[in-house]
């Protein structure tokens, strides 16, 4: 394999998304190891969007904790209580969560100062139980709308669609 990581930000974002959706689609073709998906699906947003952090937590505890998985970016919380701060209320919900301006959002937690928007994609399993969630964090004001969360939920998907190994 020797895939060079896109960069899209010089693209129509709806073009961007479609890019990157086809070259980590192509990548992980029979992929069925969760953390190997999660840690590809971060390289190419990553580096594909440009942003200050991408990268996923991980539902462990019987759902009570969210840890922190594969990501790109500065250095992330290890832990989150679900229901806590954007990405805990993202996993309880189910829902995407869109934050244009972190400071407005109660309990926000901040892990790296520089951050201003972010938006939170749940990840679920072929059962739909609920896998993960991706963060991603810029460092710019009101970054992500409605044409981001559908992009990066259709991208979520892949983790639906999969076989993923059990355990
Ligand atoms: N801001 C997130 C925490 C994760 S970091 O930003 C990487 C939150 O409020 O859940």
């Amino acid at each position: 394999m020797a895939e060079t990581l896109l960069d899209v930000r010089h693209l129509p974002k709806a073009e961007g998304y479609d890019a990157l959706e086809v070259q980590a689609r192509a990548v992980l073709e029979g992929v069925t190891d969760s953390v190997a998906a999660m840690a590809t699906w971060s390289a190419h947003l990553h580096h594909g969007l440009g942003h200050l952090w991408t990268g996923f937590y991980r539902v462990v505890e019987s759902g009570r904790t969210l840890r922190v998985g594969p990501y790109q970016g500065t250095l992330g919380c290890l832990e989150i209580a679900l229901g806590q701060g954007v990405c805990g209320t993202a996993a309880a919900s189910g829902r995407t969560v869109v934050v244009p301006d972190v400071e407005t959002f109660p309990g926000h937690i901040s892990c790296d100062g520089r951050s201003r928007s972010e938006i939170v994609v749940p990840v679920f399993d072929s059962r739909r139980s609920l896998l993960a969630v991706l963060d991603i964090d810029s460092a710019l004001p009101a970054t992500f709308d409605a044409e981001d969360q559908r992009a990066l939920e259709r991208m979520m998907g892949w983790f639906q669609n999969a076989a993923l190994q059990r355990g």
